[in-house]
């Protein structure tokens, strides 16, 4: 199906802004979409700034060639690394009426936001541990986020190694979760776990079992969909369709559409980038 209006793109390195787009269909379900997982250099979350930030602008103007005019860096780890650089650097001078939005504000505003004073917590310092990529944790970039945004809110940031490839690959992502979250446990005690990376959500049931019981934990997919929402009502130039929706894929579309299927349990069709 060629899409002739102007669809969101949404970006990934791979399959986990797929959890992210079901949410958004959900939320949105006139809206129409371009998905672009570039599966070919997954996982971003061991690579360099440079890298993450070349490959991530690559795949932006893939989706804006493609008639995007509103691209969601779906990706923490891009948007960690390149989100900033991309709207001050290029997009004025490259695209200036085009917008890239990224996916830690609307998590840092859902953690700081209001459930917690009604719960009471905001009369001390919140303690929430962010678990990402290697890449996403060397950056540093959620933590400034959330002190610029929240600095009520004190942020352990944990990294996972392994985790992205496992789920990519299929393989058993609970020992690198288990790892991951008693190093986390090792830093002291928290009030909530957040899943900072897209491909988590994926693996939320064996984060549940390793985190300590009643811990809640916050992941993305929903959260962003209901921030994009509100975006789109305050900029509505953006947004239209009929519900439709294209995947494509750096990598073997043919690979991509199997694990897709695997991993979401219905059939996805993949076209070549
Ligand atoms: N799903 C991505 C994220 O949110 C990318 C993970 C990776 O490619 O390492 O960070």
């Amino acid at each position: 199906m060629a899409i002739h209006e102007a669809p969101i793109g949404i970006v990934d390195s791979g399959l986990g802004g797929l959890t992210v787009l079901a949410a958004l269909r959900r939320a949105m379900p006139e809206q129409d979409f371009l998905y672009l997982g570039d599966n070919a250099h997954a996982p971003y979350g061991v690579k360099s700034p440079e890298e993450v930030v070349a490959l991530t602008r690559g795949a932006v103007e893939t989706l804006f060639g493609r008639g995007c005019r509103l691209v969601l860096l779906a990706c923490n780890t891009a948007s960690a690394l390149a989100l900033r650089r991309l709207q001050r650097d290029w997009l004025p001078d490259a695209a200036p009426d085009r917008r890239v939005l990224g996916v830690f504000v609307p998590l840092i505003e859902a953690v700081s936001g209001h459930g917690w004073r009604e719960a009471g917590q905001s009369a001390r310092r919140l303690r929430a541990v962010f678990f990402a990529t290697p890449a996403t944790v060397a950056s540093g970039a959620f933590s400034r986020e959330a002190q610029r945004l929240a600095p009520g809110l004190s942020i352990v940031e944990q990294g996972c190694p392994g985790l992205v490839d496992a789920l990519e690959n299929g393989t058993d992502p609970a020992p690198f979760i288990r790892r991951a979250v008693a190093g986390a446990l090792a830093q002291g005690s928290a009030d909530v776990a957040l899943l900072g990376c897209t491909h988590y959500p994926l693996a939320e049931t064996n984060f549940r079992a390793a985190l300590p019981p009643g811990l809640p934990i916050l992941s993305q997919p929903d959260i962003v969909a209901h921030s994009l929402s509100a975006y789109l009502d305050r900029h509505p130039q953006f947004c239209g369709g009929a519900g439709r929706l294209e995947c494509l894929t750096t990598g073997d579309p043919a690979q991509v559409e199997a694990r897709a299927g695997a991993l979401f349990g219905q059939a996805m069709a993949f076209g070549a980038a």
